[in-house]
């Protein structure tokens, strides 16, 4: 619409104006804020930004590949993906406390992202040297750094939303959206040509699935959690509520699946299998400090299970997580 186009000329010039002739490096997560911000930087400077694309390991189901395609494939930005994730698993060996895993995860990013910008500060990729460090800090972001709520805001906020590192790379900060509520951000976002299920998806913590493969991770629990939440997504998505006409998926705030390292006794064919279990969590919240557990269709718990099981092989054994927050959190760290 015209309001939104007249914005986004006005975000585009002020762009212009402040970055001048220089160069811009942005961390891309594929999370909603930083890949707005990556396509109206590009919009407004297209080559002068460099997006620095950290994959540690922890992402969804291709996940890595649907970031690549979007911007390096669709818009044409340069984007440099540093594959992690043997680090990342590495760093995480013999670990199980979940801050502590989130203090790894971080510190981690935080250590090649910054590996990454020193590098491309310094070669030809970008002319003259990056002068700018562009965040998708958004509006809620700045209240919330004023007077952090809790722990795990703190450890959110210095993961994503890095303090402190624009000055050690001296770079200048870049924050297109700081004045943006989330669902300005998602307008702007589809305005600018970001596909609506990218721009709506439901929010994946930081340390992605290093928190939702409860104890150690390993790869190999990582793979199985991957297979069976992307079957998860795909029955939320599909499965249509017929009063409103909406996917199970937008009427959940958050919904994924959690990967148990315990295993468990079944039957397949004539034989026993002795498997790992995953638990299905939905939640409905309207600010995340509270949330009831999603009273989703039997039936569309029936064919999750059904397709989890037969189709994961090693697991055998789904469970649907009742619980409201508070007590529980959310996440299952
Ligand atoms: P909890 O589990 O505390 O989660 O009820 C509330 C919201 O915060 C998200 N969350 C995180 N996001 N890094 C993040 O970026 C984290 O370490 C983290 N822990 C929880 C969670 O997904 C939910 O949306």
């Amino acid at each position: 619409d015209w309001v939104m186009q007249g914005h986004i000329a006005e975000a585009v010039e002020s762009i212009r104006q402040q970055v001048g002739s220089e160069e811009v490096i942005l961390g891309l997560s594929g999370g909603v804020d930083s890949s707005v911000a990556a396509a109206l930087i590009h919009r407004a400077i297209g080559d002068q930004l460099t997006c620095v694309f950290v994959d540690h390991g922890l992402l969804r189901l291709n996940e890595g590949d649907m970031v690549m395609d979007m911007f390096a494939g669709k818009l044409h930005a340069k984007v440099v993906r540093v594959d992690a994730s043997q680090l990342f698993l590495d760093a995480l060996k013999g670990v199980s406390d979940p801050e502590q895993k989130r203090k790894i995860i971080g510190k981690l990013f935080v250590d090649v992202f910054k590996a990454e910008a020193e590098k491309l500060k310094a070669s030809n990729a970008t002319r003259k040297g990056a002068a700018f460090l562009a965040q998708g800090t958004i509006y809620p972001d700045v209240i919330e750094s004023g007077g952090a709520k809790s722990k795990k805001a703190v450890v959110i906020k210095s993961h994503h939303n890095v303090g402190g590192l624009p000055e050690q790379l001296g770079l200048k900060l870049l924050e297109p959206l700081r004045d943006l509520f989330k669902d300005e951000v998602r307008e702007l976002g589809v305005a600018l040509g970001l596909p609506h299920d990218m721009v709506y998806r439901h929010p994946f913590p930081g340390p992605g699935l290093g928190v939702r493969i409860l104890g150690e991770v390993k790869k190999e629990y990582a793979d199985l959690l991957r297979q069976a939440d992307a079957i998860f997504m795909q029955e939320l998505r599909s499965t249509i509520e017929p009063n409103s006409g909406k996917s199970w998926y937008d009427l959940t705030s958050q919904a994924f699946t959690v990967f148990l390292p315990v295993k468990s006794v079944g039957v397949m064919g004539d034989g026993r299998t002795y498997d790992y279990v995953v638990a299905l969590r939905a939640v409905q919240t309207s600010d995340f400090m509270t949330a009831d557990w999603a009273e989703l269709p039997y039936a569309l718990l029936k064919k999750v299970s059904s397709r989890i099981i037969n189709e994961v092989r090693g697991i055998n054994r789904v469970t649907y997580d009742v619980s409201s927050k508070p007590p529980a959190t959310i996440e299952w760290e």
